[in-house]
């Protein structure tokens, strides 16, 4: 096994375990986040948008302060909403209509939050780095993202 997917096995290993205790979404990803941010390195950026009434919101989140809405089809996480795929972004600055939410961010991911058919949001990630996220790191995010939305119950709602 890679270093990096090791990495990711133990990260997910350890949220799994904090999921058991928690059945409500809103805390369980201020906890993600905090793990992601403090267990992947080269990170500037890690957190959630949230859908509210037809546009992505800012949700919990570890990193400097961040738009607070984002119309969907608009930059990565708007984009990764209306196309319902994963967003993988090498670059920032050659990608049509990015939000710059902080000028230090050069790559990111973005994933979308489904669960039972519904989407929900999207966890984004960024980083001062060029091409920082690759396929295993979309592989090992993806298994983060699956762990949140099926380990408690997404219907009840986030927001009022
Ligand atoms: N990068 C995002 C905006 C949010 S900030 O990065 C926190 C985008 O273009 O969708």
């Amino acid at each position: 096994m890679s270093q990096k997917k090791m990495m990711y096995h133990q990260m997910n290993s350890q949220l799994k375990a904090l999921l058991e205790d928690c059945d409500l979404p809103l805390t369980a990803m201020a906890n993600t986040c905090a793990l992601i941010y403090s267990t992947l390195p080269d990170l500037n950026w890690a957190g959630f948008y949230l859908m509210h009434h037809g546009e992505l919101v800012l949700g919990p989140f570890q990193g400097k302060i961040a738009c607070m809405r984002i119309a969907v089809g608009k930059g990565v996480c708007g984009t990764a909403v209306k196309t319902g795929s994963i967003q993988r972004v090498d670059d920032v600055h050659l990608f049509p209509g990015h939000i710059a939410c902080d000028s230090a961010s050069a790559s990111e991911i973005v994933l979308p939050l489904t669960a039972s058919g519904a989407l929900y949001g999207v966890l984004d990630i960024d980083s001062p780095i060029l091409s920082r996220f690759d396929a295993e790191d979309e592989e090992g995010l993806k298994e983060t993202c699956h762990l949140l939305m099926t380990s408690m119950d997404w219907t009840g709602g986030i927001l009022p």
